[in-house]
C-alpha cells in the first residue's frame, strides 16, 4: 500500500502576488516568510481502484468527512494528472487533512494545505518509480504543483524565505516554481516573529481568486507590477545586508499598496476594518516612539501580521498585549515566526 504523510507550513508575502495569467502564472515575482506553527498536516493514502474514469477521492478534514472538498480536489487532481501524476487515474486516494489554526480564524489555509497534499504526491510518485529523491529537485516539482493549486502556496515548500516568479537580479527564479531563499538573507531574518491580530475571523467578502481577476481592468496593473519588480530588487539588497529598516518600510508600503489596488478596482472592495487601520497607526507610533524596529504587512483581508526580530520579542508582546489586543477579536493573536519547511512524516 503506497502512503505519504506531509506537515506544510503557511506563509506570509511581503512583496505580493496580486494578478495572475495563463495557468496560475504570476503577473509578478513575490517573496515571502515561511511560517512555523501555522500548518497543514495532510496524508494520502492509494488504494486499490478498477476504473480509469478519473480520480476518486474520500476526503476527510479534521476526521470529519468533506464531500464537497472531495470533489473541488478531484477536478484539481483530474487537472494534473497528465503529465505529473498518472497514478491518479489508476488508485482511488484517501486523502486526511488537518489544520493547526481553527477554522474560521482569519487564517488561509489554502497555502498550508495545497503545498501538503502537493508533497504527498511527489512523495507517492517517488514510492511507485523506486527513487529516494529528496533533493532540491523535488521539492521544486512540489512547488510546481502546489503552485497549480494555489500561487502563493509555490512559497510554502522552503525554509525561511521563498521567492516564486521570475526577475533578473534572482538566479534561478521562475515563474513556474518557488525557490529558497535561505542562503540569501541576513541571520537575523530568520528570528523573525509574525504576531498575527485576528481583527475579524470573518470569511473574506471578495476571495483571492476574484481580486486576481479584478488587477485584469485595474487601470494601475501595469505600473503595479513593474513597482513590484523594483521593490523586489530593493528588498532583496536589504535582505543580504539584514538593513531592517528598508525590510520594513517595503514590507509595509506593500501591504498598502495591496488593499489600494483592491480599493481602485472596478468595483471597488474593502477588506481592511477600523481595527485594522488602528493597529496600523498605533504600530507606527510605537517604533516612531520607542524605535524598536516592528512592522506589519496585511494579505487579503483585515487581520494585521505585526513583524519584528525575535530579539526584541519582550518589548514587543507587551506593546501588543496592552495596546493591539482591544482591536483584536475575543483578543485573539496567532504567535507565529519563520519557520524551517515542511516535514516528511514518518
Ligand atoms: O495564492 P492565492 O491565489 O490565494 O493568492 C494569494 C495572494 C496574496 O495572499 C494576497 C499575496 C501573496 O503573495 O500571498
Amino acid at each position: 500500500m503506497y502512503s505519504a504523510q506531509w506537515k506544510s507550513p503557511s506563509n506570509i508575502a511581503l512583496i505580493k502576488y496580486w494578478g495572475k495569467y495563463g495557468n496560475q502564472l504570476p503577473r509578478n515575482p513575490s517573496v515571502s516568510f515561511t511560517l512555523d506553527s501555522a500548518s497543514t498536516t495532510t496524508r494520502v493514502t492509494l488504494t486499490e481502484k478498477n476504473d480509469k474514469n478519473g480520480a476518486h477521492v474520500d476526503f476527510l478534514f479534521e476526521g470529519q468527512k468533506n464531500d464537497a472538498f472531495a470533489s473541488r480536489i478531484e477536478k484539481f487532481l483530474n487537472s494534473i494528472s497528465n503529465p505529473y501524476f498518472p497514478f491518479i487515474q489508476d488508485y482511488r486516494l484517501r486523502i486526511e487533512s488537518s489544520n493547526t489554526f481553527p477554522h474560521s480564524s482569519g487564517i488561509a489555509s489554502s497555502a498550508s494545505g495545497m503545498s501538503a497534499l502537493a508533497l504527498c504526491l511527489s512523495d507517492i510518485q517517488n514510492q511507485l518509480t523506486g527513487t529516494e529523491d529528496f533533493s532540491e529537485a523535488f521539492y521544486r516539482h512540489a512547488s510546481v504543483i502546489a503552485r497549480l493549486g494555489s500561487g502563493s502556496a509555490s512559497r510554502s515548500v522552503f525554509p525561511f524565505m521563498a521567492v516564486w516568479g521570475t526577475h533578473p537580479d534572482i538566479y534561478e527564479s521562475s515563474d513556474a516554481y518557488a525557490i529558497g531563499i535561505e542562503e540569501k538573507i541576513d541571520p537575523v531574518f530568520k528570528t523573525f516573529h509574525d504576531d498575527i491580530l485576528i481583527i475579524s475571523p470573518k470569511e473574506k467578502s471578495v476571495s483571492s481568486t476574484a481580486g486576481h481577476q479584478l488587477m485584469e481592468g485595474n487601470p494601475f496593473a501595469a505600473p503595479r507590477y513593474e513597482q513590484a519588480r523594483q521593490r523586489m530588487s530593493a528588498l532583496m539588497v536589504a535582505l543580504s545586508a539584514g538593513d531592517i529598516e528598508t525590510f520594513g518600510r517595503i514590507s509595509e508600503d506593500e501591504a498598502l499598496t495591496l488593499h489600494a489596488l483592491m480599493m481602485c478596482s472596478d468595483p471597488s472592495y474593502i477588506l481592511m476594518e477600523e481595527g485594522s487601520l488602528s493597529v496600523i497607526k498605533a504600530i507606527r507610533q510605537f517604533r516612531q516612539d520607542t524605535k524598536v524596529p516592528v512592522y506589519f504587512t496585511l494579505d487579503a483581508g483585515p487581520n494585521v501580521h505585526v513583524l519584528y526580530p525575535g530579539e526584541f520579542s519582550q518589548q514587543v508582546d507587551h506593546f501588543i498585549n496592552s495596546e493591539l489586543k482591544p482591536y483584536c477579536h475575543n483578543g485573539r493573536i496567532i504567535h507565529d515566526k519563520a519557520g524551517q519547511g515542511p516535514q516528511k512524516i514518518v
